[in-house]
């Protein structure tokens, strides 16, 4: 079947990132969260986008008029009835990703396929929470969405062919690379990227060097386009400490015990750019991610 219109749970950075990419590409989209707040402020950053986009000669004022008329926002769930395709990017916890996928499914269709950008939950685990694990996919975008050119695909055990196939359409129709990867904690991506981020935070507490030299060293001598700290601090720490305990906890190696002063910045509520502080300071932050 041909998918159309999306429906995305969350309107946080990954949400309406993928929904910005989405409505660009043609698809209709139906965005959800709980409040009106949340989804005003994600709105107003795909506006931001796209009005990027026509600055830069990306897109004309009539396409970006377009896109926006295939948005709609909602805070109820019924609402996305009208999709063929869902994509939940709700906060990386599995009661709440679960509880996400229960509430939606009484309104969905026999055919609609689900979709969890989770950056470490087991697709697996993910999909025997719902009636339809056949019909459940791993969608793994890479923030920010509108930029990053991945999105890791990752079947459960017990995804169909059909569910894979639909989900790497859409992942290229959205102008995106997909690569297949199998369901195991952290998949490629976050399994690589995660302990180089904690070993970072290590080197940071062991006074190794500072958050500007440590990063430097990876953007001047590995031309990484950011340091380690900074991108802790965009994708946010919070995040990164979720990813090491799933890690953690999954493959039970010390190699990935989440370090300390990790632990320590996000007791404090130093995550990163979204609450203006995190390894560096951000003036004038939003407050959400
Ligand atoms: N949202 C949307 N667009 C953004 C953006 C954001 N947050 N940040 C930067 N951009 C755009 C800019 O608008 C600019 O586009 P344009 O000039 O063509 O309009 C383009 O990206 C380049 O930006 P800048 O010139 O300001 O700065 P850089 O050249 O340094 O690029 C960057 C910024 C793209 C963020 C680059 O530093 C980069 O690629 N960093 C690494 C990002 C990364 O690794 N992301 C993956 C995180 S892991 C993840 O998401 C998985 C999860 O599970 C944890």
């Amino acid at each position: 079947m041909e998918t159309k219109t999306v429906g995305i749970l969350g309107a946080g950075t990954m949400g309406h990132g993928i929904a910005q990419v989405l409505i660009r590409s043609g698809y209709t989209v139906f965005l959800h969260d709980l409040s009106q707040q949340f989804l005003d402020s994600g709105a107003g950053r795909i506006a931001k986008g796209l009005n990027r986009d026509v600055e830069k000669n990306r897109l004309t004022d009539e396409e970006r008029e377009k896109a926006l008329s295939r948005l709609t926002t909602t805070t109820r769930v019924a609402d996305l009835a009208a999709a063929d395709f869902i994509v939940e990017a709700v906060t990386e916890n599995l009661e709440v990703k679960a509880g996400a996928f229960r509430a939606i499914e009484p309104h969905c269709g026999q055919g609609v396929i689900f979709a969890s950008n989770t950056s470490s939950i087991s697709i697996t685990r993910l999909a025997a929470a719902t009636e339809r694990p056949d019909r459940f996919i791993g969608l793994h975008f890479f923030n920010p969405v509108p930029v990053m050119k991945l999105v890791e695909i990752v079947p459960g055990l017990a995804t169909s062919q059909e569910t894979l196939e639909a989900a790497e359409r859409l992942a290229t129709s959205a102008g995106k690379t997909p690569v297949r990867v199998n369901d195991y904690p952290g998949f490629i991506s976050n399994r690589l990227l995660m302990p180089m981020i904690n070993e970072a935070v290590y080197c940071l507490m062991e006074s190794v060097a500072d958050a500007k030299g440590i990063d430097n060293v990876m953007k001047l001598g590995m031309n990484h386009p950011m340091g380690p700290l900074e991108l802790a601090d965009l994708i946010g720490l919070d995040v990164c400490l979720d990813i090491m305990k799933v890690l953690y906890e999954s493959f039970r190696d010390s190699k990935y015990r989440p370090c300390p002063l990790l632990e320590k910045m996000v007791n404090a509520g130093r995550l990163g750019r979204k609450t203006g502080r995190g390894f560096y300071e951000y003036p004038g932050a939003s407050g959400r991610c």
